[in-house]
Formats: C-alpha cells, structure tokens, sequence
C-alpha cells in the first residue's frame, strides 16, 4: 500500500472488548511491522493515528472512545467503510531473546502485535497489563496466547491491588528480563523508563500525541525535538531521558503545549 493513499476499507466485524473499548477488523494486505501505525479516516469526522492490534491479512485496530472522533468511530458496523492509510513510524525491535511487556489500559493494543511476533519466533514473553477495574482488561485471552500474563487493577477486581509499574518492578526483581515493550498512559511510561535505567535492561515505549499528518510534515505531535510520527511512535528509553515534555506536557489540538 502507498504510504501516503488513503484507501477504503469494509468493516469486517466489530468486536465489542470493554464498555469503552471495541475492535475494528478489515481486509487489507499491506506490509507492517508490530509497533507501527496507521491514520484512520472516520468519514465525515477526521483522522486519528491508531496501532494495529492485528497484522496480517485480516487487520484490526482497538479503540477506545475517549472523544469526538472515537465516539463516531463506535457508532460504525459491520459492512461500513472507514478509509486508512500507512503504515507509519518506527517499529519494535524485538532482537533479544526475552522480553517483558508492560501494557496499561488500551495501550496493549500497540503491543500485542510485538508479543505475537516474539511468540511465533519461539521468544518468550512475560505480559503485565494494568487496568483501573477488571471490566477494562481486554484482549487478555489472546495476551496468554503468547505467554505469562500477569494482572494489576488499580481496585484491586482482578489480579495485583496496584499499578502495573510496580507490579513490573517486582517481576524484574524475580527475574531478568533482556528487554521491556510499553504502552500506556505517561506517567506509567516515566517510571518504567526509570526502573529499567536503574536495572541497565533496555526499555522501547510506544508514544501518543496528538497527530494530524502522520508523516512528519504539519508538527501537532511533537515531543521536545522530536515528531512522534516521524521519529516514533517507538522510542528507546535513552532517547527520553531529560526530555521536558516527557510525562508532563503534550500539545493539544491547537499547538499549546498543556500540562498532562
Ligand atoms: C501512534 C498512536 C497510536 C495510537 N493507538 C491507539 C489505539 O490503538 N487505540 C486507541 O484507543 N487510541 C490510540 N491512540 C490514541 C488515539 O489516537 C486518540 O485517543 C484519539 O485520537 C482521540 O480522538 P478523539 O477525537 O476521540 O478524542 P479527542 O476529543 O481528541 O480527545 C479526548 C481526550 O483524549 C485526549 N487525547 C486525545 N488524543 C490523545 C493522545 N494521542 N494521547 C493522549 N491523550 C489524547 C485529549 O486530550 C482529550 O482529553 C493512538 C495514538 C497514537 C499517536
Ligand atoms: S502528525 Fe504531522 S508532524 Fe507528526
């Protein structure tokens, strides 16, 4: 698929995960890498960066409706159209032997497609995915799939009474991992970069910004010197440090810089 065309794609099917939370499959073949992201046109609305949850033939995005476009986006069927566009960015590199994933709310969706890879390369992969309450934990069946999964909610529903940095700290103390894959809100992102400088293991995190191109031409995502959708969405933990912006500001719609 050309990078910059938008193409028309038909709902497959729509899959309701959580009560905020749907996945979105279409029919699409296109090379893509996990990690990566595509700009999905919501006709009539606009368009938002999303990861695929899915790769392969049959493709799927996971979103969560957390605003105008998203909502729209949870009004469509199966049959509708959406158009698409990418893939863009960088991508995981999923060279070493065992990693630990580390997922907060819908930010497993830009993951899973890592874990995937390194399960059916013969990798192991340890998931810990972190979620408010247990209603939130999606895509948990097919995590297992791929590995280990240990669970946090912040209520205590399900799994660790706790947020998924620290229960990550205390697998790290268990074992050692040669790599950490995250997505998730920034916060979580800040104090994992932080326990895997600590501990010397490379962390990769998966960023979000507000995009309006995604290829690096208009500046809505930047991240201090960088463009999220140019120089990311991946980023090696190093390439983070003393950033300003990192887990504390991000640009809203209009340019301004707002705390987070
Ligand atoms: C590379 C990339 C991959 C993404 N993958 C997914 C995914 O797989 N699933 C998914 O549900 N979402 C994903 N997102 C986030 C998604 O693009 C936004 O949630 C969406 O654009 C919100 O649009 P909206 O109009 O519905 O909400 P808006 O009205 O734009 O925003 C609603 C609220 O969400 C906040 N918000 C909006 N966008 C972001 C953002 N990027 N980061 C943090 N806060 C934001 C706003 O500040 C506001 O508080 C991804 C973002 C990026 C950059
Ligand atoms: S979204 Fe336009 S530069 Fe990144």
């Amino acid at each position: 698929m050309p990078t910059s065309r938008l193409h028309s794609v038909i709902l497959d099917k729509v899959m309701e995960e959580a009560s905020h939370t749907k996945s979105f499959s279409f029919r699409e073949e296109f090379p893509v890498r996990p990690g990566q992201f595509i700009m999905v046109w919501i006709p009539g609305v606009e368009e938002v960066p999303m990861a695929l949850s899915q790769l392969g033939p049959v493709k799927a995005i996971t979103a969560k409706n957390v605003g105008s476009s998203t909502e729209a986006l949870h009004k469509f069927k199966e049959g509708d159209r959406i158009g698409v566009r990418g893939p863009y960015g960088n991508s995981f590199d999923l060279s070493q032997e065992h990693y630990l994933v580390a997922a907060g709310g819908t930010g497993i969706a830009s993951v899973i497609a890592a874990s995937e890879a390194l399960a059916e390369a013969g990798k192991k992969v340890v998931t810990v995915f972190g979620a408010k309450t247990k209603e939130d934990l999606i895509l948990l069946e097919r995590s297992r799939k791929y590995g280990e999964v240990f669970i946090a909610t912040d209520d205590g529903s399900v799994g660790y009474h706790g947020v998924v940095s620290d229960l990550a700290l205390k697998l790290m103390e268990d074992r050692r991992f040669d790599g950490v894959l995250a997505c998730g809100p920034e916060k979580m992102l800040q104090t994992l970069e932080g326990i895997c400088r600590q501990r010397d293991v490379e962390i990769q995190v998966s960023m979000e910004r507000f995009m309006r191109c995604g290829i690096g031409l208009c500046g809505s995502c930047s991240l201090d010197h960088y463009l999220v959708c140019r120089d990311g969405p991946i980023f090696k933990g190093e390439q983070l440090v003393g950033l300003r912006d990192f887990g504390h500001y991000r640009r809203d719609r209009a340019g301004r810089r707002v705390p987070m």
